[in-house]
């Protein structure tokens, strides 16, 4: 008896973990911190660099944000974003990112897909 409910648990762990596991092919749910973010880079950043996945960056010494997402994840690319108003970002004018708009951001560049698209 004792040996069966320790199988339920034991299964029941297993399946709660493989409802927890994200599933990589399974659509996102839409997050507002994810259209913020990209409203931002389109209003903020795309005149240099390609913030949609598949285009090339205007100035092409930019990188695209998709490749962007392969070098950074979420918190490295916030702690980025946060360092570039004082160090050198080409050209870029100094730009006065608020927290949120750092992590709205971050979550826009990390839902991208590869640079391929
Ligand atoms: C005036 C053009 C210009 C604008 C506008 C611009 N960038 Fe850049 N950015 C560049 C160039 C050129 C590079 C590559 C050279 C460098 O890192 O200095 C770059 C590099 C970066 C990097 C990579 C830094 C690294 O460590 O490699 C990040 C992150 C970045 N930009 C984010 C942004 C974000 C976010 C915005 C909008 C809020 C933005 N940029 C707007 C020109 C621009």
């Amino acid at each position: 008896m004792r040996r069966a409910l320790l199988i339920v648990a034991l299964l029941s762990s297993v399946a709660g973990l493989a409802v927890a596991a994200p599933s990589p092919t399974a659509p996102r749910a839409p997050d507002p911190a994810v259209d913020r973010g990209h409203q931002l880079a389109t209003r903020r950043c795309a005149q240099c660099h390609a913030v949609r996945p598949g285009r090339e960056s205007p100035d092409g010494d930019a990188p695209q944000f998709s490749s962007l997402r392969l070098r950074f994840n979420e918190i490295s690319l916030q702690r980025r974003l946060a360092a570039i108003p004082w160090s050198r970002h080409a050209g870029m004018p100094p730009v006065g990112l608020s927290d949120a708009d750092r992590s709205d951001l971050a979550a826009y560049i990390e839902s991208l897909g590869s640079p391929r698209g």
